[in-house]
């Protein structure tokens, strides 16, 4: 075993042509306009929530998901936040995700005052299991006034957030089909998916409203920041309006109509979002080669290299091999952290952790192998 790892590792140093030194699992590149842009918006004195750069940045994110209208936010956290409530999400709803995601999808279900349904995943996408989905709807759900009920909580299903995982669609139509079927709205989670695309629409645009992140460890990066992307006019005014303290416009007064939050994006951080997201194909491109190339070599060696289903196009965000078991996994982890290589195991399940243990759970075998069995590994664009 530790040869195939040993194996492991040099197929890693080969691909970023690095012999010795740290290799980190995903590393921004500013190899554009960053610096000019960010200058300028400094040289400008329009370093805050109002400058050219964010409607720019709103501008190009609608142009590269071909969604209608895109909301520049402070964080994907923020974005997501924002995405719920103006999908009609309240205190004492419920919302269905799945537990292998990011902590940040929960919180901001939570956030709203919802609880929690975890429905299953694919072992082939690792988002959404379209399956569990409807079984819960199905099985576990009634129809009565005012919209489809959890039998066992009591509680409204206000939305549902599937989870295209690092970066790889999930079936996405399927699962849109489902909840346009029970009546349930879908706001998707496409934090990581910036770039992602099933059947040739851009993920994050199947449903009502989609949400990205463009955290310092994303594809793209703003060093923080979010975005918001929807059809509707309607809600994209609203977000705009709640996402900019819900102030009416006006020349010297403070009005304000609803609580809204301070969750706009920085022109500053906008600046560098422009910047990297000229260069996102570009990057893409770049990361579906090395893709390309783990998948022709790790399989060699007896590690599965995940990759997407048919008719996806994946941007291949962090890059995921598959060890036998949790023992295996370990002591990958083990010796790849151990020769400077990074690596990372799959997220803890959600439903595990103690703010989210108490929530309504499907059966969960598919999330709890990939749990047992997933690691990240080196992902970064190679310059
Ligand atoms: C799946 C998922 N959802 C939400 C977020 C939240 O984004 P942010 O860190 O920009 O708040 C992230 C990433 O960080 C994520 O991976």
């Amino acid at each position: 075993m530790a040869n195939k790892f040993g194996e492991a590792i040099s197929i890693i140093r080969e691909a970023f042509h690095e012999p010795e030194a740290f290799i980190p699992l995903h590393e921004p590149r500013f190899i554009g306009n960053e610096k000019r842009y960010v200058l300028d918006a400094i040289d400008s004195t329009f370093v805050s929530s109002v400058g050219k750069y964010v409607d720019t940045f709103e501008k190009m994110m609608g142009e590269m998901t071909g969604a209608k209208f895109a909301i520049a936010t402070v964080n994907g956290t923020a974005a997501l936040h924002i995405a719920l409530l103006i999908a009609g999400v309240k205190n004492g709803d419920e919302v269905i995700t799945q537990p292998i995601t990011f902590v940040a999808t929960s919180n901001a279900i939570s956030y709203c005052g919802a609880g929690l349904a975890f429905v299953d995943v694919d072992l082939d996408t690792m988002g959404m299991s379209p399956a569990s989905l409807e079984a819960f709807l199905t099985k576990h759900c009634e129809k009565k006034d005012g919209g489809i009920f959890n039998k066992s909580t009591g509680r409204r299903i206000a939305a549902c957030v599937p989870m295209h995982t690092f970066g790889m669609p999930c079936h996405i139509e399927k699962i849109a089909e489902i909840c346009e079927l029970f009546g349930v709205p879908l706001v998707e989670d496409s934090a990581e998916s910036l770039g992602s695309y099933y059947n040739g629409k851009h993920t994050g645009t199947f449903g009502e409203l989609g949400i990205f992140s463009f955290n310092g460890n994303k594809t793209i990066t703003s060093g923080g920041g979010g975005a918001i992307v929807t059809d509707d006019e309607q809600l994209a005014k609203l977000a705009k309006h709640i996402t900019t303290t819900a102030k009416i416009p006006h020349k010297w007064e403070y009005e304000h109509d609803m609580v809204g939050y301070n969750y706009r994006m920085p022109n500053l951080n906008a600046a560098l979002a422009c910047a990297q997201l000229e260069k996102l194909n570009f990057f893409i491109e770049n990361k579906r080669e090395l893709a390309a190339h783990y998948n022709e070599v790790f399989p060699k060696i007896g590690i599965p290299f995940t990759t997407e289903i048919e008719r996806a196009k994946a941007n291949y965000w962090l890059m995921v091999v598959r060890l036998q078991d949790e023992a295996e996994k370990n002591q990958f982890l083990q010796e790849t952290n151990g020769s400077k290589v990074m690596t990372r195991p799959i997220w803890r399940l959600l439903n595990k952790l103690p703010m989210y243990n108490n929530s309504f759970c499907m059966p969960l075998s598919n999330s709890l192998e990939l749990e047992a069995t997933v690691v990240n590994i080196p992902s970064s664009a190679r310059i």
